[in-house]
């Protein structure tokens, strides 16, 4: 694509994530409607259900997920005790009559939870709901930091997917977004996780970082693709200041135009694809036995709030986190 064209059709916009993307959300979807559909369920659906976990230890200063700083335990545990007055709502709808075939935990940063709440919360979710044999169970790991101990209650709570968030590893990348990460720390954390059986991993990357440039993003990707991650999501940076405050902290200047962007979105994919990636939609890349390759493959790929997805669950259920 020429710069020229590059440059008449960058526009801003929310970033993508699900149809309708999260502006268009609207009071009118309220309880009654909620009980509603909930209730309208066939007796056999398949259901997937999202937790979201909307607290981090430190703040990512890039970060655009709906998450609050806390040093403290207490608010965590007071959520907790709220999503589980949530689900016991959501388990009246829907009881044991549908089959759970996929959980997701995101955040924020589930891996806040202390070991002993990362296994009472998946012990409320199959006493509450009907869990499929061969349940699925994904959650998104941030690595820093993690401990022996919780790695342990996710491989035992019956993880398959873990979901790592790597963003960028230079170390001048890391300082300008605050989100120091070091390579062995991130590889010991999947190394932990894949000697304890779980089989599949995710790694996500950011491009578009300020001071991040060609030579910053390819030193990233290759100790990505030496993690050997069954996928990659790879999203472009959205800077939204205004709605996310702390991103003030990262001055424009430092950020790429949106030609060397674009150029370097392109880098990415054909680096990713050279290392024998599959292209998946616009933001992900998987390895061809992956199932979302296999999926691309065969024309059935979905969306979901996930980003590109192989679920086929009649609802995916998920509350809407903190206000
Ligand atoms: C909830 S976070 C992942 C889990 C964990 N909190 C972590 O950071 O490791 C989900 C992902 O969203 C992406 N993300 C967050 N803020 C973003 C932004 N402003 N633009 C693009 N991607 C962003 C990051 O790649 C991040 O790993
Ligand atoms: S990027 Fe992840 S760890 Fe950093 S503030 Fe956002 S949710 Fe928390």
């Amino acid at each position: 694509m020429t710069p020229d064209l590059i440059t008449r059709y960058a526009a801003p916009v929310p970033r993508y994530t699900s149809y309708p993307t999260a502006p268009h959300f609207h009071e009118g979807i309220n309880a009654g409607v909620y009980h509603h559909w909930l209730e309208a369920l066939p007796d056999d659906a398949t259901l997937s259900l999202y937790a979201h976990v909307p607290y981090c230890d430190t703040l990512c200063w890039f970060c655009g997920c709906n998450t609050k700083i806390t040093r403290q335990y207490e608010p965590v545990h007071s959520y907790l005790e709220a999503l589980d007055a949530e689900m016991a709502t959501i388990a009246r709808y829907v009881a044991r009559r549908a089959t759970v075939r996929h959980i997701h935990w995101g955040g924020g940063s589930p891996t806040i939870l202390s070991a002993a709440d990362l296994s009472r919360l998946i012990d409320a979710m199959h006493r509450r709901f009907n869990l499929a044999e061969d349940l699925e169970f994904a959650v998104e790991i941030d690595p820093r930091g993690l401990d022996r101990a919780r790695i342990d209650a996710l491989a035992e709570a019956g993880l398959t997917r873990v979901s790592i968030g790597v963003q960028d590893f230079d170390a001048k990348v890391q300082a300008g977004i605050n989100r120091i990460q070091t390579v062995n720390e991130t590889r010991a954390v999947i190394d932990a996780f894949r000697d304890h059986g779980v089989a599949s991993l995710n790694i996500d990357a950011i491009y578009g970082l300020p001071g991040q440039h060609e030579a910053e993003l390819i030193y990233t990707l290759t100790e990505v693709v030496r993690m050997r991650p069954d996928r990659i999501a790879l999203f472009g940076y959205a800077h939204v200041p205004w709605m996310k405050r702390h991103q003030a902290m990262i001055r424009e200047a430092d950020l790429p135009d949106v030609v060397e962007r674009h150029n370097l979105a392109e880098l990415a994919a054909a680096f990713l694809v050279d290392n024998g990636y599959a292209r998946i939609g616009i933001d992900h890349f998987a390895r061809p036995h992956d199932a979302l390759a296999v999926a691309a493959r065969e024309g059935r790929l979905r969306r979901n709030f996930q980003g590109y997805t192989v679920d086929r669950a009649d609802a995916l259920i998920g509350h809407r986190g903190r206000r």
